[in-house]
């Protein structure tokens, strides 16, 4: 059987900022606002962006998962730009999403995430766009869960809670016996030092994952590195992938954009994964980081 490609990309906060109306800066938005004009856009690059999607789509992926913070302050004026770009990634059943803590910054346009990109998170089995979600695609199950959440200024912690944990285990039993390469997206990492950063049932999750497994490799964005770790599973242990945002310029000690391809076969009762980093290189190419065989 040939190898499936899966392309996994994160956290593109969309370049430009639309300018926001002076209601919409009352309360959180106000400092994301300043963060916004006084740093980030020096980072968070539209170009940058642009080449490193014009080079995964050279690499012609089978599907590919982005794992949210689409948008910056989930302005009402941020969504349709948003949804335009998601079309221009490929079409929904090419592509599975979750949403990230910025694109639920306030509570007030939280209801635009499925109303703007919800066929990008539709189930397979389910006619409307809630989480978590399963889609079956080739030898993979994309199962997405949403750990977006409106929090208190400066503050972004994930939360995903009971129900959508109690939903997640019955879609893990769902795929069970079958012959399937579970990938599980999420946008907030698993392990996190820092508190204001932080999943904070991440407890409940790894939990779950330990007893239940049905998991083969989890994807994440969020804090914008390079990242493999290895959680523990029933039997064996669980790579979680994370990158850095699809849009940065290196700064400070965040990595240029970049983004990884997982190519996934099946090897006799077991599954073979190979991961390629691709990113923007100190020329401002995009190339070949690395090549690792991750399981
Ligand atoms: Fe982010
Ligand atoms: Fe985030």
């Amino acid at each position: 059987m040939a190898a499936f490609t899966l392309a996994h990309l994160s956290d593109p906060h969309l370049p430009p900022l639309p300018v926001p109306r002076l209601h919409e800066l009352l309360g959180k938005r106000v400092f994301g606002y300043l963060n916004w004009t006084r740093n980030r856009h020096k980072y968070q690059r539209r170009e940058v962006l642009d080449a490193l999607l014009s080079d995964l789509h050279a690499e012609r992926p089978d599907h590919i998962a982005v794992t949210g913070d689409f948008v910056n302050l989930a302005l009402n004026a941020e969504f349709e730009p948003a949804r335009a770009w998601l079309d221009s990634v490929g079409p929904p059943d090419r592509v599975s999403i979750v949403p990230g803590n910025h694109d639920a910054y306030v509570r007030a346009t939280q209801h635009r995430i499925a109303q703007c990109w919800g066929s990008y998170f539709t189930g397979d089995d389910t006619p409307d766009a809630r989480f978590p979600f399963l889609r079956r695609r080739g030898p993979l199950a994309m199962i997405g869960v949403s750990s977006a959440v409106p929090t208190l200024p400066l503050m972004a912690t994930g939360w995903l809670g009971r129900p959508q944990l109690d939903a997640l285990e019955k879609l893990l039993d769902l795929t069970a016996t079958e012959p399937l390469f579970r990938v599980l997206l999420i946008h907030h990492p698993l392990r996190s030092d820092r508190p204001a950063k932080r999943l904070t049932d991440s407890e409940d999750l790894l939990a779950l994952l330990k007893r239940r497994g049905g998991v083969d490799l989890v994807l994440h964005g969020h804090d914008h590195v390079h990242s493999t770790i290895w959680i523990d599973g029933p039997e064996r242990s669980i790579p979680v992938v994370g990158v850095p945002s699809a849009s940065a310029l290196a700064h400070g000690h965040y990595p240029a954009a970049a983004y990884n391809l997982f190519s996934i076969a099946r090897d006799g009762n077991a599954w073979r994964c190979e991961q390629t980093v691709r990113g923007l290189n100190d020329r401002s190419r995009i190339v070949e980081l690395r090549k690792l065989k991750l399981i």
